[in-house]
């Protein structure tokens, strides 16, 4: 257990491991869709997925939380250390305790857990919408954090607004050797020749059909196929971060197919039509499009069709520590 000083006006502070009887006082220190991973913590299940989450307490009960996880089932180097990260889920303090260094002590505290299991650095993902972003951003630069990294350009719509955006009704229909299909109609040897272009490295792993399956909704994800090959895909998930919102996950053209068909736009178009007249948008009347900063021809297409219809554009970043072993 660590002590730490008592800041100006208040009592002393302990960072400790979570307890079971903290489940229910911690709750309000984390995201509603992680809390049912608190309860994990504490169980002794072994999952891929393992997760840490240290208590900051004083004497009147928990006054800061962190939340951790990494993968058991990452690589080991050829050194036989492991090459996971311990990836940041949650990081926070009771209003009454901000600024009294609750949030270091949690940091340097899992530094040194993550040290201890052997990990190699630390990551975290979080947007520029999160609810202290001056202060998170300024705790990882004096926690020796490598400087943030814009990620992913995001564009928050209303569904209704990009449906009667003018330049839908103007995309170009593909050629009918192409054919448009609900996912849930892949067939298995497509399946199987798509997991190994993802094995192979043709597909990047993050914007494969299968990203996020737990969480896709499956009447509104489309591939677009030529006779059995699949070209090209757009899949929509329920993010539990965006609860009034479909993320608009994945959208990918084969890389050989990209030049002049409009293949993007086209399944961009279709996903917005489906996503208005479903019974879902009745849950979710907001679009998410995420586009990464390296996606440069995605982004412009962004820029222009997109961003004259969003009701906010910001973006996710990502930051790392380097866990260094003595
Ligand atoms: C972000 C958050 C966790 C910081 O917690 P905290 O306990 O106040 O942080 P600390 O007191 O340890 O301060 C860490 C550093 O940030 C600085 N800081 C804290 N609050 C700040 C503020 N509002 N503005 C500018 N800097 C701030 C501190 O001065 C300190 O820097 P220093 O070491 O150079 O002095 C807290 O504000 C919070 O819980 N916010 C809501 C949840 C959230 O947005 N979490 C982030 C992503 S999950």
């Amino acid at each position: 257990m660590q002590r730490h000083p008592a800041p100006p006006g208040h009592p002393a502070f302990t960072v400790t491991p979570l307890a079971e009887g903290d489940l229910h006082a911690v709750a309000g220190l984390t995201f509603p869709s992680y809390r049912p991973l608190l309860e994990k913590v504490t169980s002794a299940e072994q999952a891929k997925e393992q997760v840490i989450a240290l208590v900051a307490r004083s004497a009147g009960g928990p006054v800061g939380l962190v939340m951790a996880s990494y993968s058991l089932l990452e690589s080991i180097s050829p050194a036989g250390k492991s090459t996971a990260p311990l990836n940041i889920l949650s990081m926070m303090t009771t209003p009454l305790w901000r600024h009294c260094g609750v949030a270091s002590a949690l940091m340097k505290a899992l530094a040194e857990e993550g040290k201890r299991l052997g990990l190699t650095c630390m990551n975290v993902r979080y947007t520029t919408k999160i609810e202290s972003l001056l202060a998170f951003e300024h705790l990882l630069l004096s926690a020796g954090w490598c400087a943030p990294q814009p990620s992913m350009q995001l564009s928050l719509f209303k569904i209704s607004d990009m449906a009667s955006a003018p330049w839908l009704p103007k995309v170009t229909a593909p050629n009918p050797e192409y054919e448009l299909f609900p996912l849930t109609e892949l067939r298995d040897e497509e399946r199987t020749r798509l997991m190994a272009g993802i094995a192979a490295g043709d597909i990047p792993e993050g914007l494969s059909p299968f990203a996020d399956e737990e969480h896709l909704v499956p009447e509104l994800s489309f591939g677009f196929r030529k006779g059995s090959d699949v070209v090209a895909w757009m899949t929509l998930i329920r993010s539990p971060f965006v609860p009034d919102a479909l993320c608009y996950r994945s959208l990918f053209v084969n890389p050989k197919l990209r030049m002049a068909n409009g293949f993007g736009p086209f399944l961009a178009a279709h996903a917005f039509r489906h996503h208005l007249t479903s019974p879902v948008k009745e849950e979710r009347p907001k679009g998410l499009f995420g586009t990464s900063y390296t996606a440069t021809k995605e982004l412009n297409f962004v820029r222009k069709r997109l961003a004259p219809h969003c009701c906010d554009l910001y973006e996710s970043r990502t930051a790392t520590l380097p866990l260094l072993h003595e």
